[in-house]
């Protein structure tokens, strides 16, 4: 709706799998990498317990990873990743009823299982060109390893898109988006698309893991314990007493960063409950990072559908801002990462920045992604201008 005249418009299948490890989103969009012209079907398909476990290992082995030889985790949760993303493919396509030629490309973000980018290392695993080839059309992605190499932080990388969410609905700045998945980030758009952008703290990851460990919970649905619970504030001064939280942005966290040790001692309602103000407080001290505070925060990601983190930002962000959902403005707050991964895989093709010095602290913008074609030796079918 906003895209410039001239510029083609690809159909473009984002996918990602977030850290919390529930599933691939999975969406299409209509865009020319700058403006977004429509959002299309999209389907979450969810791992199953047994492909759940299998990447949960490949966690739980990446930070042995570091010496350069991949974990044997990594190769059985690489074939877990790929196969899941090819049934998302399938079964999106099956879902809209389109034929696979009607999409013109594919951002595959793949599974991050570690990210240490003072070391210079994060690690999606996901073998685009296998995918690419299976699936028969052609598919941008490593998304991170460009950014990671010119001195990035290698995330957040969904900015770009949040900042074209925000001028396609015309919202004054500054404002916020928040993503909150397994760790929580934030998009901070001011005056003439100026972009802040990092990762905040904790999201759901703890609380999963929480819930999983003492009640076998996938996750706090409705955020139901915590509402039922107390925050202890003894065990929350302990979780907020990181260098993190002061340290300046650029910032990014690994899923495993920071850890439910402080809460072991509480009931688990009150756990849940402490977690979840952790995860607000979080957000909320990010605003001391932005040069101006926001008037709105706009939530996505699982998180959004936590009723008690949304209330507990809502008590710790100043007046007179508003916490709101994607959903109030008519985004699919669940499938804007899956979203943001086609917009992203445009702008791959047409040469277009993905990063930029104020969301990855590279030093000017960086182009990013990897193309792999369906057909090898055929040439990309929609490279435009
Ligand atoms: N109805 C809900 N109530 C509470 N939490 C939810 C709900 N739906 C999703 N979540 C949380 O969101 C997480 C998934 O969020 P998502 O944005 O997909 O994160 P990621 O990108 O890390 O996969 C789940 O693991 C869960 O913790
Ligand atoms: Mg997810």
């Amino acid at each position: 709706m906003n895209i410039a005249t001239g510029n083609q418009v690809l159909t473009v299948l984002g996918m990602m799998s977030g850290t919390s490890l529930d599933g691939v989103d999975a969406a299409i969009l209509r865009t020319d990498g700058e403006g977004v012209a429509e959002p299309g079907a999209r389907l979450f398909q969810p791992y199953d317990r047994q492909e759940r476990e299998v990447l949960r290992a490949a966690l739980a082995a990446a930070p042995l990873a570091a010496a350069d030889i991949p974990p044997p985790a990594f190769a059985a949760a690489a074939a877990v990743v790929d196969a899941a993303h090819l049934r998302a493919i399938e079964a999106l396509l099956d879902q809209a009823r389109l034929a696979r030629r009607e999409i013109d490309l594919v951002g595959f973000h793949g599974q991050t299982v570690f990210h240490a980018p003072e070391r210079r290392i994060t690690i999606q695993l996901g073998d685009g060109e296998a995918l690419a080839r299976a699936a028969g059309i052609d598919v941008v992605w490593d998304f991170r390893s460009a950014d990671i190499a010119a001195g990035g932080q290698g995330a957040p990388l969904v900015p770009a898109y949040h900042r074209a969410l925000a001028v396609a609905a015309g919202l004054e700045p500054p404002l916020a988006l928040v993503n909150i998945g397994g760790v929580a980030n934030i998009t901070w758009i001011g005056k003439d698309g100026e972009l802040i952008a990092f990762d905040t703290g904790p999201g759901n990851a703890l609380i999963d893991d929480l819930v999983a460990a003492r009640a076998g919970m996938r996750m706090d649905e409705d955020g139901r314990l915590a509402a039922a619970g107390h925050v202890d504030d003894a065990a929350l001064a302990r979780l907020l007493a990181e260098s993190f939280f002061e340290k300046r942005p650029p910032k990014s966290l690994d899923r495993n960063d920071f850890s439910i040790e402080p809460v072991a001692g509480l009931g688990l309602e009150d756990a849940a409950a402490t977690l979840a103000a952790f995860t607000a407080e979080a957000l909320a001290r990010a605003a001391r990072h932005l040069p101006r505070p926001p008037r709105r925060w706009i939530v996505c990601g699982g998180g959004a559908r936590n009723p008690v983190i949304l209330r507990q930002l809502a008590a710790r962000v100043p007046a007179p801002a508003t916490v709101e959902t994607a959903g109030d403005h008519g985004w699919r707050e669940e499938f804007v990462e899956a979203e943001a991964f086609a917009y992203l895989a445009a702008r791959s093709l047409r040469g277009l920045p993905l990063t930029f010095p104020g969301t990855t602290g590279v030093e000017k913008p960086v182009l990013g992604g990897r193309l792999a074609m369906a057909r090898p030796g055929e040439g990309a079918r929609s490279a435009s201008a």
